[in-house]
């Protein structure tokens, strides 16, 4: 495919004897036609050129050479160049590239031979896996696809949080009351309800507190009988949370959790205290962290127990050795900055500020609802992530009983539909705002939602089944594409490669969900103001052609955010 960046930045290199690579990063996509294909600032060049923007514009203007091909006419404001394109060119060039690619269209191999490892969902084990895990699980898998689009070898790990007090907590409730619960029936059911009832318990009786220490602390030991129950609890939570995982289409390469590293703790805090790094503070084990202004990072307690920071610390190292990564992306929640800016600053202390470079956190807000309130904070009254999706599943499946009750496969529709509907809401906002969660909304099959893109593409699906088209490039004439409505369309459809790498770039699934929206309300703007399907057969042959391909870009797309299209709605 042409690119069209590259060929403008080219021709300007020619008459600036700038670098070409720098002047290509100068090159904007203007919010609006009016002002071009392409515009490019001349602001920066000032004051290598020591002359003003708008003479350096109308300079270039005049001496760049105007390949019809390529661009097709300039204009300048003010410092701006202006740039068309030639849209037949770019018309051919779209649509050849996406017969040739299919559904392989917009992947690229920019990440070959490179690994990105991409940790999330992670949940606390033994502990409910509530809609507080949605939007790890969902940004982490949609960028765990995105960059295996992008050629890249990807890992995605699962760091449970299967360590800790909790299972103290959990073990020590089973002893009290488990002839209280349904063991029997509702294993994992029983097992959330008594973590709930310790901690609200434990507020009032602090023995409580102390007995889950000491079930803890026999934990720690290794007592035969208690980590056979903590294996045991282990097992039946990743069991139950694989329903959750199976209807998110959520993926892992790995569950290694905070436990997997216990054996190696010691070896992390001897690196430390042979780097120097390791203080005694108030009876505990700390790395000092005032030079960056950071509280210390505590790596034993008082109590002299491990914490979180010390099997982060001892996951990465391993994290270094197993994988050899060209990224590292933490997918958990903005309350964890300064956690993974601790975690990363002792690292990077101890000599692997090479591979701490390539680590990032990825954070995200909190899902509130319509009032701004956070979802699932009411004491004891978790939200659970199963339920939710289910919740939305049957109220999908109600739509269509009404609509269509005729629908043969309405349970499959109804899942990805539901499901889907949940995903999108989630990444279609950049990812560190707050998620409104409210069903009025993510479910509004004419907004900005996942439902929506669904139709569009439903609607495409239908265009080319009732004309029983069958995509032949050879007998496309380009030229009956022309309206600006279908230009708008391609161009969007040009963009998806970068849009895809700009997504990865910033990990931000949210720039691929606004990019699909966009497609989508232009498809249907084409479709609400012209007959696809009418009498020209050369006209109709491009249009058909043109739905074709959006609908491909809208499958390749939703895929990729870890939606499923139904072929009916
Ligand atoms: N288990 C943690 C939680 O649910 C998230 C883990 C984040 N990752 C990490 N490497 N610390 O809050």
């Amino acid at each position: 495919m042409i690119n069209f960046k590259k060929e403008i930045a080219t021709k300007i290199a020619k008459v600036t004897n700038l670098n070409e690579e720098e002047l290509e990063k100068y090159i904007e996509v203007p919010p609006n036609i009016d002002l071009g294909d392409y515009a490019f600032p001349c602001f920066k060049l000032a004051k290598d050129l020591k002359k003003s923007p708008s003479i350096i514009a109308n300079e270039i203007k005049e001496n760049i050479e105007i390949d019809k091909n390529i661009i097709q006419r300039i204009d300048v404001i003010g410092g701006y160049l202006n740039i068309y394109i030639n849209k037949e060119v770019l018309i051919k060039t779209v649509l050849e590239e996406v017969a040739k690619k299919n559904e392989k269209y917009g992947y690229s191999n920019i990440g070959e031979g490179k690994t990105a490892v991409i940790e999330y969902s992670s949940p606390n084990i033994a502990k409910p896996f509530h809609i507080g895990h949605l939007r790890t699980t969902v940004i982490g898998g949609a960028l765990y696809k995105i960059y295996n689009f992008l050629g890249y070898n990807t890992i995605g790990l699962n760091y449970l949080g299967d360590w800790g007090l909790q299972f103290g907590k959990v073990i020590a409730g089973i002893s009290l009351w488990k002839e209280e619960y349904d063991f029997q029936n509702d294993e994992m059911g029983s097992i959330l309800k008594i973590y709930i009832r310790f901690n609200k318990e434990e507020k009032e009786n602090p023995e409580l507190t102390e007995m889950a220490r000491e079930y803890f602390k026999k934990l720690e030991k290794g007592e035969p009988e208690i980590v056979k129950q903590w294996e045991h609890i282990r097992k039946i939570s990743i069991d139950n949370y694989q329903k959750t995982y199976k209807l998110l289409n959520s993926k892992f390469d790995s569950y290694d959790g905070e436990a997997y590293y216990n054996d190696k703790m010691d070896a992390i805090i001897n690196e430390l205290k042979n780097k120097g790094l390791l203080e005694e503070s108030q009876g505990a084990k700390i790395v000092d962290l005032e030079e960056y202004d950071m509280p210390p990072c505590i790596v034993v307690t008082s109590a002299g127990t491990t914490i979180y920071a010390t099997r982060d610390l001892a996951a990465l190292k391993d994290r270094i050795n197993r994988y050899n990564f060209d990224k590292l992306v933490y997918v958990a929640g903005s309350e964890q900055q300064l956690h993974f800016k601790q975690v990363f600053k002792v690292m990077e202390l101890m000599g692997y500020e090479e591979y701490v470079s390539k680590c990032t956190h990825v954070p995200f807000g909190l899902i509130v609802d319509k009032t701004g309130e956070k979802i699932g904070s009411r004491k004891g009254n978790s939200v659970f992530l199963e339920d939710i999706l289910n919740e939305s599943i049957d109220k999908v499946k109600n739509i269509i009983n009404e609509k269509n009750p005729e629908f043969e496969d309405k349970d499959a529709i109804a899942r990805k539909v539901g499901v889907g509907a949940i995903i999108f809401n989630d990444l279609s906002n950049s990812r560190i705002k707050d998620e409104i969660f409210d069903w009025d909304t993510l479910l509004n099959f004419q907004g900005e939602t996942g439902p929506y893109i669904q139709y569009i593409y439903v609607r495409t699906k239908s265009l080319l089944n009732k004309a029983g088209y069958i995509p032949k490039i050879e007998a496309i004439d380009f030229n009956m594409l022309k309206e600006k409505e279908a230009i708008e369309i391609l161009k969007i459809i040009y963009m998806f490669s970068e849009t895809i790498q700009n997504a990865a770039d910033k990990n931000e699934p949210s720039i691929l969900a606004r990019y699909l929206i966009d497609l989508s309300q232009s498809f249907s703007t084409f479709y609400n103001g012209y007959k696809i399907i009418t009498e020209d057969k050369t006209v109709q042959d491009a249009r058909l052609f043109l739905t074709y391909v959006v609908g491909i870009v809208l499958k390749t797309g939703t895929e990729l955010l870890g939606m499923e299209m139904p072929e009916r709605m």
